[in-house]
């Protein structure tokens, strides 16, 4: 095919957007040459360390954290918001079996706002109150679903307990003891926003057509399953399975690189010297094995670390830890991405709220290179 795109608009493309800037944000901060990120000016690190989700979800809707009045009063509005309807239940029954549970959730979400009688309203209190509503009834549709996979009965949530301890007994009929909790605690922390990310960035776009926040929460759950983005935490532990144990790992290694195969769970678009997330979340996984008493997996990801930082020069993203750290939790891995998604709910809709507040259409050019013009006759 004869390219017809003028050589000069070639050299404008920036492929995949690679290093353009295109707003401004407030919520959070990505310092890649010091391996950093804030949130709302707080380093991660320290939030995952002593802070607990619901606390963090609250920075990054409001912008400080909530003392002990505001969190009681926050705990009251979102913890009575958890249950889902009947009318879901049944949808969610059936979908079919096999289903992924990204799609179920991502349709889960559509549905959500067939029932929502605000999902048009745009003002900011309509905005925040379904972020809210998204905040406490994904992690009851997950467990719903999680529960159905099992061929177990549903486990109604529980007011009175905290945002994770509400969603292992969801999940599992009981609360793990609190180091367990801690950790998936953790992981929601570190998971819960990263500036312009793929799906956040697809959720802006949605909102500066002015369309709704649950439409951009789907589109954003369509972008974050994709195994470029969160759909690695799930391939990370396909492939810690098909390695197997430590010995095997170099073999491995050595067929995926000759193949040009990528290693999920390694690389990343900004971070080009090591994840700011990626210790704390890798702390939580080695305290996960001893917790477990599982020492498959330890071995085989310090030998991975080590081999591709030494053979390629790239460094894990916080998907590699997470991955082993959910399935010595006892999650399912195709429920790994949607754990990704309860958490980042947060951080999206903090975005969608701001791309509402500073709103200005998101349409790029493109560079034609198809058939020159030409006529019917
Ligand atoms: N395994 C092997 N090689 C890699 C990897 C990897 N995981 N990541 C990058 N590379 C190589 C590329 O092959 C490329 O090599 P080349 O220059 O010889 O062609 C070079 O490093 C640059 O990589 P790009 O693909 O250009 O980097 P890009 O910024 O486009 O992609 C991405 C980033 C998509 C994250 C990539 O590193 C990747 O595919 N990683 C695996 C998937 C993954 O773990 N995704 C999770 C991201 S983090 C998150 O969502 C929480």
């Amino acid at each position: 095919m004869m390219n017809t795109m003028h050589s000069s608009n070639q050299d404008d493309i920036k492929y995949g957007l690679a290093g353009v800037m295109v707003d401004t944000t407030s919520v959070s901060k990505v310092m890649q040459e010091i391996n950093s990120l804030t949130y709302r000016g707080y380093p991660v690190q320290e939030l995952a360390q002593q802070c607990s989700f619901e606390q963090v979800a609250y920075l990054l809707w409001y912008g400080e954290l909530p003392d002990a009045s505001q969190l009681q009063a926050f705990g009251l509005q979102q913890r009575h918001q958890r249950d889902i309807s009947r009318t879901l239940i049944g949808h969610l029954q059936k979908f079919p079996d096999g289903a992924h549970p990204m799609d179920s959730l991502r349709t889960a979400v559509s549905l959500l706002a067939l029932e929502d009688a605000d999902t048009d309203d745009n003002h900011s209190a309509a905005s925040q109150t379904k972020a809210l509503k998204l905040f406490a009834r994904l992690p009851t549709i997950v467990a719903t679903l999680f529960r159905q996979r099992h061929g177990l009965e549903r486990i109604a949530p529980d007011p009175q307990l905290s945002y994770a301890d509400n969603f292992f007994y969801m999940c599992f009929g009981e609360v793990p003891e609190p180091a367990v909790v801690r950790c998936f605690e953790q992981s929601m922390i570190l998971y819960a926003e990263h500036s312009f990310n793929a799906s956040t960035f697809t959720g802006r776009v949605v909102m500066s057509t002015e369309s709704d926040i649950y439409s951009a929460v789907t589109a954003a759950i369509g972008a974050l399953k994709g195994p470029l983005h969160g759909g690695a935490n799930e391939a990370v532990m396909h492939n810690m399975l098909e390695i197997g144990c430590v010995d095997q790992v170099d073999d491995w290694l050595a067929g995926k690189l000759a193949d040009n195969e990528k290693i999920m769970g390694f690389g990343h678009r900004v971070y080009r010297h090591g994840d700011s997330r990626v210790p704390s979340m890798k702390a939580a996984f080695l305290t996960m094995a001893k917790l477990k008493n599982d020492q498959t997996w330890a071995p085989i990801y310090s030998r991975l670390e080590q081999q591709m930082l030494q053979q390629k020069h790239i460094y894990p993203n916080l998907d590699f830890p997470a991955g082993p750290a959910y399935y010595l939790m006892g999650f399912d891995i195709d429920f790994f991405t949607p754990l990704f998604v309860m958490a980042r709910v947060t951080g999206w809709t903090a975005h969608f709220i701001e791309q509402q507040h500073n709103n200005r259409l998101i349409r790029p050019l493109s560079a034609y290179n198809g058939k020159a013009e030409r006529h019917l006759s």
